[in-house]
């Protein structure tokens, strides 16, 4: 295996490989090596030749929050350990999923073993292991809500360690794994804890109309399947990575005067006291829909959306990314931040200084 693996490495350095399908933007760009791990073991000896050759890894699952700014100078390794372990317990159900499973088939495992507590995460593209680096979340629930723990390994010492939920950091598209634990860590594994007496949350969309007393988790599955599908593009189809910012999180005082000037936006109440806004409202009030940037558009259903309409240039979304960014700051005064993580040939960059 030992051998098979460097072949594999050696190969891949010869020719640099696309990861067109390797990001859901499908941008045409290579690296210089790719590497599909399914051990821990690999992984330690992929970050140890890295690390002796001094050349960069970047840990990727789906491409699907992604924006390769450049070719990749390094080593791509894509994380593909497998496995669902179920634990029954009095009241609750207790899973243990390796990183490399694809969090919708996880959604749809639990729902056929009958068990509920995902179905409003239903459809977001990505791999397990992704998903607590922003704390996925939609329609009314985030990954914080069922996480029990995660299971970091550690490249400095090759140790797994196993982090509960309660200090993972867990915010608004926010954890550690975003922060002190960004480098020289892969998430391996985590564990859910899905409670046998289900409640359905039913706070947003078209989940509103349904009777919280009868619902079932696969109806709700049906209806945010079916929100998504009508409102975001298929990435498959179209090229793009889901929201592209973060929608903003302001002061009372400063959504105070927004509400005075402009009494139809939209403002959530946050539990730490700050007012999350809509950044599709303010792009879209701005008449951005539809806006272009050689291959690279707003998407005109769904403006937090940029997509690759027809060869998109990692230059022509950027380009885009940031005439949304300075409209939006000149009519509202308000600077939106990236979700995606803008990759350059030697690691990650600071998207907002990308965009400065
Ligand atoms: P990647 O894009 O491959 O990686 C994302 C980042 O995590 C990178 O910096 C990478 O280096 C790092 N990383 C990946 N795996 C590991 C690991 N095992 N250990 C350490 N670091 C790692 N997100 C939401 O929250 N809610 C939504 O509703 C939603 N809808 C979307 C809809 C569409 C159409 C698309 C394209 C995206 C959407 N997203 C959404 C964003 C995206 O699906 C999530 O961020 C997802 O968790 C990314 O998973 P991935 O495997 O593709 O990660
Ligand atoms: N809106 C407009 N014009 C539009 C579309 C939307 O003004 O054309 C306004 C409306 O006021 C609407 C509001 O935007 O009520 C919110 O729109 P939507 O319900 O589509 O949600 P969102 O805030 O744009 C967020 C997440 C999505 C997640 C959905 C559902 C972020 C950055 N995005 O989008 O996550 O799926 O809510 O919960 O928080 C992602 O992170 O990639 C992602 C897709």
């Amino acid at each position: 295996m030992q051998d098979q693996f460097y072949m594999v490495l050696n190969i891949m350095s010869i020719e640099g490989v696309s990861l067109k399908h390797h990001n859901t933007f499908a941008l045409l760009v290579n690296t210089a090596h790719l590497v599909i791990a399914d051990r821990i073991e690999l992984m330690l000896k992929v970050w140890q030749k890295t690390q002796k050759h001094q050349t960069p890894l970047l840990i990727l699952g789906e491409g699907s929050n992604v924006l390769f700014l450049e070719n990749f100078a390094g080593t791509v390794m894509i994380n593909h350990l497998k496995g669902i372990y179920i634990r029954e317990k009095k009241d609750t159900w207790h899973l243990h999923v390796s990183a490399g499973e694809n969090w919708h088939n996880l959604v749809c495992y639990t729902l056929k073993a009958g068990i509920g507590g995902l179905e409003n995460l239903a459809l977001i593209p990505g791999l397990v292991g992704s998903a607590p680096i922003q704390n996925i979340g939609a329609y009314g629930i985030e990954l914080h809500n069922v996480c029990e723990y995660v299971d970091l390994l550690d490249f400095f010492t090759g140790t797994v360690n196993r982090i509960p939920a309660a200090q993972c950091g867990f915010g608004y598209r926010d954890s550690i794994f975003k922060h002190q634990f960004q480098t020289g860590y892969i998430i391996v594994g985590f564990g859910l804890h899905l409670r046998k007496k289900w409640r359905p949350t039913l706070k947003y969309g078209s989940l509103t109309q349904l009777n919280p007393a009868t619902v079932t988790p696969t109806q709700i599955f049906n209806a945010v399947c079916a929100m998504r599908r009508s409102k975001l593009p298929n990435h498959h189809k179209i090229g793009n990575a889901g929201s592209f910012f973060k929608n903003p999180l302001v002061s009372l005082e400063q959504s105070k005067e927004l509400i005075s000037q402009y009494p139809n936006i939209p403002n959530y109440l946050q539990t730490n006291g700050c007012i999350k806004l809509s950044a599709s409202w303010l792009i879209d009030q701005c008449q951005l829909k539809g806006y272009r940037v050689g291959g690279a558009a707003v998407y005109p259903y769904q403006p937090l959306v940029l997509v690759n309409v027809h060869n998109a240039t990692s230059q022509d979304i950027v380009i885009l990314a940031r005439y949304v960014r300075n409209t939006v700051a000149d009519k509202f005064n308000i600077w939106l931040e990236p979700e995606v993580r803008f990759i350059a040939a030697r690691g990650e960059l600071n998207s907002v200084e990308v965009l400065s």
